[in-house]
Protein backbone atom coordinates (compact mmCIF):
# COMPACT_ATOMS: atom_id res chain seq x y z
CA UNK A 1 0.00 0.00 0.00
CA UNK A 2 1.36 3.79 -0.67
CA UNK A 3 0.96 5.81 1.66
CA UNK A 4 1.32 8.97 -0.16
CA UNK A 5 -1.58 9.53 -2.44
CA UNK A 6 -0.69 10.78 -6.34
CA UNK A 7 -3.32 12.58 -6.99
CA UNK A 8 -3.20 16.30 -6.11
CA UNK A 9 -6.25 16.27 -4.10
CA UNK A 10 -5.52 13.59 -1.87
CA UNK A 11 -2.09 15.14 -1.84
CA UNK A 12 -3.72 18.43 -0.25
CA UNK A 13 -5.64 16.90 1.94
CA UNK A 14 -2.60 15.33 3.47
CA UNK A 15 -0.27 18.09 3.57
CA UNK A 16 -3.34 19.89 5.51
CA UNK A 17 -2.95 17.44 8.07
CA UNK A 18 0.44 17.06 8.66
CA UNK A 19 0.56 20.99 9.00
CA UNK A 20 -2.55 20.65 11.66
CA UNK A 21 -0.75 18.29 13.53
CA UNK A 22 2.85 20.16 13.11
CA UNK A 23 0.91 23.33 14.15
CA UNK A 24 -0.90 21.51 16.69
CA UNK A 25 1.51 19.28 18.60
CA UNK A 26 4.44 20.74 17.20
CA UNK A 27 4.32 24.09 18.62
CA UNK A 28 4.26 23.11 22.35
CA UNK A 29 6.14 19.83 22.41
CA UNK A 30 8.83 19.64 20.18
CA UNK A 31 11.15 23.08 21.65
CA UNK A 32 11.28 21.35 25.05
CA UNK A 33 12.95 18.52 23.59
CA UNK A 34 16.08 20.87 22.89
CA UNK A 35 15.38 22.59 26.49
CA UNK A 36 13.46 25.40 25.08
CA UNK A 37 10.45 27.23 26.65
CA UNK A 38 7.17 27.32 24.59
CA UNK A 39 3.30 26.86 25.18
CA UNK A 40 0.53 25.85 22.86
CA UNK A 41 -0.61 28.10 20.27
CA UNK A 42 -4.09 29.52 20.99
CA UNK A 43 -6.59 28.77 18.28
CA UNK A 44 -6.49 31.62 16.57
CA UNK A 45 -3.39 31.79 15.88
CA UNK A 46 -3.72 27.60 14.40
CA UNK A 47 -6.34 28.89 12.31
CA UNK A 48 -4.14 31.62 10.98
CA UNK A 49 -1.57 28.96 10.09
CA UNK A 50 -3.66 27.00 8.26
CA UNK A 51 -4.94 29.47 6.09
CA UNK A 52 -0.96 30.12 5.57
CA UNK A 53 -0.54 26.64 4.31
CA UNK A 54 -3.88 26.54 2.39
CA UNK A 55 -3.27 29.43 -0.14
CA UNK A 56 0.31 27.77 -0.87
CA UNK A 57 -1.71 24.40 -1.23
CA UNK A 58 -3.94 26.29 -3.41
CA UNK A 59 -1.56 28.42 -5.51
CA UNK A 60 0.92 24.90 -6.02
CA UNK A 61 -2.02 22.68 -7.35
CA UNK A 62 -3.71 25.93 -9.77
CA UNK A 63 -0.48 26.76 -11.13
CA UNK A 64 0.03 23.87 -13.46
CA UNK A 65 -3.42 23.33 -15.83
CA UNK A 66 -2.50 19.68 -15.55
CA UNK A 67 -2.72 19.53 -11.97
CA UNK A 68 -5.71 21.59 -11.55
CA UNK A 69 -7.62 19.91 -13.33
CA UNK A 70 -6.27 16.61 -11.46
CA UNK A 71 -6.75 18.55 -8.21
CA UNK A 72 -10.98 19.21 -9.25
CA UNK A 73 -11.36 15.55 -10.77
CA UNK A 74 -12.47 14.19 -7.64
CA UNK A 75 -15.04 16.77 -6.55
CA UNK A 76 -16.49 17.32 -9.90
CA UNK A 77 -17.11 13.51 -9.10
CA UNK A 78 -18.71 14.33 -6.12
CA UNK A 79 -21.13 16.45 -7.40
CA UNK A 80 -21.96 14.60 -10.79
CA UNK A 81 -21.64 11.18 -10.45
CA UNK A 82 -24.53 9.02 -10.19
CA UNK A 83 -22.64 6.08 -8.01
CA UNK A 84 -21.35 9.36 -5.50
CA UNK A 85 -24.49 10.40 -4.63
CA UNK A 86 -24.23 8.80 -0.82
CA UNK A 87 -21.30 11.16 -0.57
CA UNK A 88 -23.00 13.67 -1.69
CA UNK A 89 -26.04 13.82 0.22
CA UNK A 90 -23.91 12.92 3.31
CA UNK A 91 -22.12 16.20 2.48
CA UNK A 92 -25.10 17.97 1.73
CA UNK A 93 -26.21 17.19 5.45
CA UNK A 94 -23.02 17.86 7.49
CA UNK A 95 -21.66 20.86 6.12
CA UNK A 96 -25.05 22.86 7.03
CA UNK A 97 -25.40 21.09 10.48
CA UNK A 98 -21.19 22.10 11.24
CA UNK A 99 -22.11 25.71 10.26
CA UNK A 100 -24.85 25.79 12.48
CA UNK A 101 -23.51 24.20 15.28
CA UNK A 102 -20.51 26.61 15.03
CA UNK A 103 -23.11 29.23 15.33
CA UNK A 104 -25.37 28.31 17.90
CA UNK A 105 -21.91 28.07 19.94
CA UNK A 106 -21.35 31.54 19.39
CA UNK A 107 -24.35 32.93 19.85
CA UNK A 108 -24.96 30.74 23.13
CA UNK A 109 -25.19 33.26 25.64
CA UNK A 110 -22.70 32.08 28.94
CA UNK A 111 -24.20 31.14 32.27
CA UNK A 112 -21.33 32.19 34.42
CA UNK A 113 -22.01 34.90 36.66
CA UNK A 114 -19.75 37.89 36.40
CA UNK A 115 -17.06 38.42 39.38
CA UNK A 116 -17.56 40.44 41.90
CA UNK A 117 -14.51 42.23 43.24
CA UNK A 118 -14.15 44.04 46.70
CA UNK A 119 -12.38 46.65 46.94
CA UNK A 120 -12.37 48.03 50.53
CA UNK A 121 -13.30 47.63 53.49
CA UNK A 122 -16.40 49.92 54.42
CA UNK A 123 -15.96 52.38 56.83
CA UNK A 124 -17.15 51.50 60.05
CA UNK A 125 -19.69 53.81 62.32
CA UNK A 126 -18.13 55.55 64.95
CA UNK A 127 -19.80 53.35 67.57
CA UNK A 128 -22.68 50.80 67.37
CA UNK A 129 -25.38 48.79 69.69
CA UNK A 130 -24.86 45.76 70.73
CA UNK A 131 -28.52 44.11 72.35
CA UNK A 132 -29.24 47.84 73.30
CA UNK A 133 -25.91 48.49 74.94
CA UNK A 134 -24.31 51.15 72.86
CA UNK A 135 -20.19 50.38 72.41
CA UNK A 136 -17.60 52.62 71.20
CA UNK A 137 -16.06 51.32 68.04
CA UNK A 138 -13.35 54.13 67.71
CA UNK A 139 -10.56 53.79 70.24
CA UNK A 140 -11.76 50.53 71.56
CA UNK A 141 -9.10 47.47 72.28
CA UNK A 142 -9.74 44.05 72.66
CA UNK A 143 -10.77 43.97 76.64
CA UNK A 144 -9.65 40.03 76.78
CA UNK A 145 -6.50 40.97 76.07
CA UNK A 146 -5.81 42.40 79.70
CA UNK A 147 -8.38 40.07 81.58
CA UNK A 148 -7.78 36.21 82.29
CA UNK A 149 -5.29 33.93 80.22
CA UNK A 150 -5.00 34.48 76.56
CA UNK A 151 -5.15 30.63 76.12
CA UNK A 152 -8.09 29.87 77.74
CA UNK A 153 -9.35 32.68 75.59
CA UNK A 154 -7.85 31.10 72.41
CA UNK A 155 -9.51 27.40 73.18
CA UNK A 156 -13.07 29.18 73.91
CA UNK A 157 -12.91 31.21 70.41
CA UNK A 158 -11.91 28.21 69.30
CA UNK A 159 -14.77 26.10 70.14
CA UNK A 160 -16.79 29.11 69.20
CA UNK A 161 -15.10 28.97 65.74
CA UNK A 162 -15.60 25.41 65.17
CA UNK A 163 -18.74 25.25 66.04
CA UNK A 164 -19.94 28.37 64.06
CA UNK A 165 -17.55 29.59 61.38
CA UNK A 166 -15.92 26.86 60.15
CA UNK A 167 -18.89 26.04 57.67
CA UNK A 168 -17.90 29.29 55.76
CA UNK A 169 -14.19 30.76 56.25
CA UNK A 170 -12.78 26.87 56.80
CA UNK A 171 -10.89 24.84 58.86
CA UNK A 172 -7.46 26.92 57.55
CA UNK A 173 -8.90 30.01 57.96
CA UNK A 174 -8.96 30.57 54.50
CA UNK A 175 -12.31 30.78 53.37
CA UNK A 176 -12.89 27.83 51.82
CA UNK A 177 -15.35 25.73 54.03
CA UNK A 178 -17.26 23.24 52.88
CA UNK A 179 -20.41 26.18 52.13
CA UNK A 180 -17.64 28.67 51.25
CA UNK A 181 -17.71 28.23 47.31
CA UNK A 182 -21.41 28.85 47.16
CA UNK A 183 -21.31 32.30 48.31
CA UNK A 184 -20.75 35.22 45.90
CA UNK A 185 -18.79 37.45 47.39
CA UNK A 186 -17.14 34.21 48.91
CA UNK A 187 -16.04 33.98 52.99
CA UNK A 188 -13.37 36.08 53.50
CA UNK A 189 -9.87 34.48 54.00
CA UNK A 190 -8.14 35.54 57.28
CA UNK A 191 -4.49 34.25 56.07
CA UNK A 192 -4.87 36.63 53.62
CA UNK A 193 -2.99 40.47 54.07
CA UNK A 194 -6.06 42.44 52.90
CA UNK A 195 -8.28 41.38 55.86
CA UNK A 196 -8.09 41.07 59.23
CA UNK A 197 -4.54 42.22 59.49
CA UNK A 198 -5.03 45.46 58.26
CA UNK A 199 -7.93 45.98 60.90
CA UNK A 200 -8.20 47.10 64.49
CA UNK A 201 -10.09 44.25 66.76
CA UNK A 202 -13.07 46.92 67.27
CA UNK A 203 -13.63 46.99 63.79
CA UNK A 204 -13.82 43.27 63.07
CA UNK A 205 -15.93 42.85 66.31
CA UNK A 206 -17.95 45.17 64.30
CA UNK A 207 -17.88 42.82 61.20
CA UNK A 208 -18.88 39.61 63.41
CA UNK A 209 -21.69 41.29 65.52
CA UNK A 210 -23.55 43.50 62.36
CA UNK A 211 -22.85 40.49 59.61
CA UNK A 212 -23.87 41.54 55.74
CA UNK A 213 -26.65 43.00 57.17
CA UNK A 214 -25.11 45.82 58.88
CA UNK A 215 -22.92 47.06 56.20
CA UNK A 216 -23.58 50.46 55.05
CA UNK A 217 -25.15 51.50 52.29
CA UNK A 218 -22.69 53.32 50.48
CA UNK A 219 -20.66 50.95 48.60
CA UNK A 220 -23.13 48.55 48.14
CA UNK A 221 -24.83 46.14 47.32
CA UNK A 222 -22.58 44.26 49.08
CA UNK A 223 -24.60 40.60 48.41
CA UNK A 224 -23.30 39.46 51.65
CA UNK A 225 -23.92 35.97 53.50
CA UNK A 226 -22.10 36.86 56.78
CA UNK A 227 -24.60 36.62 59.56
CA UNK A 228 -25.14 38.94 61.89
CA UNK A 229 -23.58 37.14 65.35
CA UNK A 230 -25.25 39.52 68.00
CA UNK A 231 -27.93 37.54 68.36
CA UNK A 232 -25.96 34.35 68.72
CA UNK A 233 -23.03 35.03 70.73
CA UNK A 234 -22.25 37.61 73.68
CA UNK A 235 -19.62 39.86 73.63
CA UNK A 236 -17.04 37.80 75.22
CA UNK A 237 -17.92 35.44 72.87
CA UNK A 238 -16.95 37.48 69.81
CA UNK A 239 -13.77 38.72 71.43
CA UNK A 240 -12.89 35.63 71.85
CA UNK A 241 -13.24 34.15 68.79
CA UNK A 242 -11.26 37.09 67.69
CA UNK A 243 -8.09 36.48 69.43
CA UNK A 244 -8.87 33.06 68.02
CA UNK A 245 -8.72 34.33 64.51
CA UNK A 246 -5.55 36.28 65.02
CA UNK A 247 -3.21 33.94 66.73
CA UNK A 248 -4.53 31.25 64.24
CA UNK A 249 -3.75 33.31 61.12
CA UNK A 250 -0.50 34.86 63.09
CA UNK A 251 -1.27 37.79 62.64
CA UNK A 252 -1.34 41.29 64.16
CA UNK A 253 -4.44 43.33 64.45
CA UNK A 254 -4.15 47.04 63.59
CA UNK A 255 -3.73 49.12 67.07
CA UNK A 256 -5.69 52.68 67.16
CA UNK A 257 -1.62 54.65 67.03
CA UNK A 258 -1.47 53.04 63.56
CA UNK A 259 -4.51 54.43 62.74
CA UNK A 260 -4.32 57.99 64.26
CA UNK A 261 -0.80 57.82 62.34
CA UNK A 262 -2.49 57.31 58.71
CA UNK A 263 -5.36 59.23 57.13
CA UNK A 264 -9.22 58.00 57.10
CA UNK A 265 -9.38 55.65 60.15
CA UNK A 266 -9.54 52.00 59.51
CA UNK A 267 -9.67 50.47 56.40
C1 LIG B 1 -22.80 31.66 55.95
C2 LIG B 1 -21.39 31.76 55.81
C3 LIG B 1 -20.60 32.47 56.89
C4 LIG B 1 -20.48 32.13 58.21
C5 LIG B 1 -21.15 30.97 58.95
C6 LIG B 1 -19.57 33.08 58.77
N1 LIG B 1 -19.16 33.99 57.84
FE1 LIG B 1 -17.87 35.51 58.10
N2 LIG B 1 -18.11 36.10 56.17
C7 LIG B 1 -18.88 35.43 55.25
C8 LIG B 1 -18.80 36.12 53.98
C9 LIG B 1 -19.52 35.69 52.71
C10 LIG B 1 -17.95 37.23 54.17
C11 LIG B 1 -17.52 38.24 53.10
C12 LIG B 1 -18.54 39.31 52.90
C13 LIG B 1 -18.51 40.31 54.00
O1 LIG B 1 -17.44 40.86 54.28
O2 LIG B 1 -19.59 40.54 54.59
C14 LIG B 1 -17.56 37.20 55.57
C15 LIG B 1 -16.74 38.16 56.18
C16 LIG B 1 -16.28 38.06 57.47
C17 LIG B 1 -15.44 39.05 58.12
C18 LIG B 1 -14.96 40.37 57.49
C19 LIG B 1 -13.48 40.37 57.23
C20 LIG B 1 -13.02 41.62 56.53
O3 LIG B 1 -11.85 41.66 56.17
O4 LIG B 1 -13.84 42.54 56.34
C21 LIG B 1 -15.18 38.60 59.38
C22 LIG B 1 -14.31 39.26 60.45
C23 LIG B 1 -15.88 37.34 59.54
N3 LIG B 1 -16.55 37.04 58.35
C24 LIG B 1 -15.86 36.57 60.68
C25 LIG B 1 -16.70 35.48 60.92
C26 LIG B 1 -16.78 34.78 62.18
C27 LIG B 1 -15.93 35.08 63.40
C28 LIG B 1 -17.73 33.83 62.03
C29 LIG B 1 -18.24 32.85 63.08
C30 LIG B 1 -18.70 33.40 64.31
C31 LIG B 1 -18.21 33.90 60.64
N4 LIG B 1 -17.56 34.92 60.01
C32 LIG B 1 -19.17 33.06 60.10
C33 LIG B 1 -19.63 34.28 55.46
C34 LIG B 1 -19.78 33.64 56.66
Amino acid sequence: MRLWPSEPFGQTVAILAIAYLLIELGIPYIPPLFGLASAPAPDSVVFQYMLTVLMGVLIWVSDNEERWRAFKRPIQRVLVEEKRKPIRVALLVLVPVLVAFIAFDQARPSLSAPPSFRAIHPAPPGSMTFRDRTIPITGLENPLRHEGRLEAHYEEGKRIYYRNCLVCHGDLLDGQGPYGPAFNPAPLSFQDVGTIQQLTESYVFWRIAKGGAGLPNEGGPWNSAMPAWEEFLTEDEIWTVIIFLYEQADKTPRTWEEVAGSEGGPQ
